[in-house]
């Protein structure tokens, strides 16, 4: 079924002066719905036209906003509302960390808002345009410049708009009509359409489905990789063994590679159950620089650079008023000081109270060097001049 309509009155001219004219006085008639169609860019055609700034640079400015507020409250809801997560002692939420994000965000929202919102402004995508009928229209490539006012201004007036371009010179003057087809789709592709949306529920159904029910059977493994494995694995239960268990207690006696312990005092700090007194290895420069950069590794980060309790650590829990934190010893109490070396080494290797013990990450040489430089650390806290060699007396002011 078609039908046809009148479209619009189209004119054409031979000279870039003729379009030019032609416009302004097509403006100055105070019509609305027209434009220009041109081989090639035309400059002062849009002047003479009338067509204002585009709008583009502020539909995109508003995007850009939005993509950046969206990026920040994203952030602050996850990191510090929604699944508040202590990572480092840094805070929950801070700027400098969301930046990466705010950036991209802005930029995304930005740049499909700017290719979008042209595509939008444009009313493109456009497949067809009545004047695409009309033959004489393709010179509109090569060497006529065009102008059509449509039906649809409301100052349409065939007869003057006719008389108006005769009068500025044009070319030829034709009214176009436009030929509406039925775009009513056929009866049977309406059906396959609306089954194939239907089918396109399907998918998403089972998502809410499985996300609202629970199922006995395992789920579905489409890619199983080297997953399932005859084998063992840690914690694993196993029916091989009368004690059900997957993991093997070593065989007594067994000693893993570097973890005899031949020398008690070295490995224990104990010897024949009390603390040692003396260091079981030799001290010298070296285990005292190693246990000076051991302790600024491993320690300070709670018990602070001189020990006094001040860390990072303590800092931060002090300052978002942590109830669980107990603050560290300052190291040169009484009760510190006053500890033989291999109490220390406990202590490092075992932990005290609240706090965890360090044997996994420092070897035994290392905590030996840490209560080195501890006990020199504490020392200088207590020092008096008789402490300083003689010859270094007179330096000192
Ligand atoms: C995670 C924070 C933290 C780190 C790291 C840490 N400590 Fe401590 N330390 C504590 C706390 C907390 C206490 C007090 C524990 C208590 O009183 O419950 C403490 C107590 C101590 C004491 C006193 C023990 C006593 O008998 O009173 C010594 C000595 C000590 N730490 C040495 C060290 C050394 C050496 C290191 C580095 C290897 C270290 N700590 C690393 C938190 C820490």
């Amino acid at each position: 079924m078609t039908s046809s309509r009148v479209y619009g009155v189209l004119a054409s001219f031979t000279s870039v002066e003729g379009i030019i004219e032609a416009a302004k006085a097509v403006k100055e008639a105070g019509l609305t719905k027209w434009d220009c169609h041109t081989p090639f860019p035309v400059h002062g055609l849009d002047k003479a036209m009338g067509v204002k700034m585009t709008k583009l640079p502020w539909i995109v400015l508003g995007c850009g906003l939005s993509g950046l507020a969206l990026a920040i409250w994203l952030q602050w809801w996850t990191n510090a509302v929604d699944y508040p997560f202590i990572i480092s002692g840094k805070p929950l939420w801070s700027i400098p960390a969301n930046v990466p994000i705010m950036f991209e965000l802005t930029v995304l929202f930005s740049a499909l808002s700017t290719f979008f919102g042209m595509w939008m402004l444009n009313r493109l995508p456009r497949w067809y345009h009545p004047l695409f009928s009309v033959p004489s229209f393709r010179r509109a490539t090569s060497d006529r410049f065009f102008i059509v006012v449509e039906a649809d201004d409301p100052a349409y007036q065939a007869p003057e708009i006719k008389a108006l371009f005769e009068a500025q010179g044009a070319a030829t003057v034709e009214v176009v009509e436009e030929t509406i087809t039925n775009t009513d789709w056929p009866p049977k592709i309406k059906f396959a359409a609306w089954a194939a949306a239907g089918l396109l529920m399907l998918p998403p159904a089972f998502v809410v489905k499985a996300k609202f029910s629970t199922s006995e059977t395992p789920r579905l493994h489409l890619v199983p990789d080297m997953d399932h494995q005859p084998k063992f694995k840690a914690q694993a239960a196993s029916s091989l063994f009368a004690d059900g268990r997957a993991m093997r207690m070593p065989i007594d006696g067994t000693v893993a590679r570097g973890e005899l312990v031949a020398n008690e005092a070295l490995h224990t700090g104990f010897l024949g159950g009390e603390y040692v007194t003396e260091f079981p290895l030799p001290v010298d420069e070296f285990l005292m620089e190693r246990g000076r950069e051991r302790f600024n590794i491993y320690c300070t980060a709670c018990h602070g650079v001189s020990g006094l309790g001040d860390g990072m650590v303590n800092k931060r829990a002090q300052e978002i008023v942590s109830p669980l934190w107990v603050p560290p010893l300052s190291l040169h109490a009484e009760t510190v000081i006053s500890q033989p070396p291999g109490q220390l080494f406990q202590t490092i290797s075992k932990g005290v109270r609240n706090m965890p013990g360090y044997a996994q990450q420092i070897p035994v040489r290392d905590r030996w060097a840490i209560v080195l430089y501890l006990k020199a650390l504490q020392r200088s806290q207590s020092g008096s001049l008789d402490d300083v060699p003689l010859q270094l007396r007179n330096t000192i002011r």
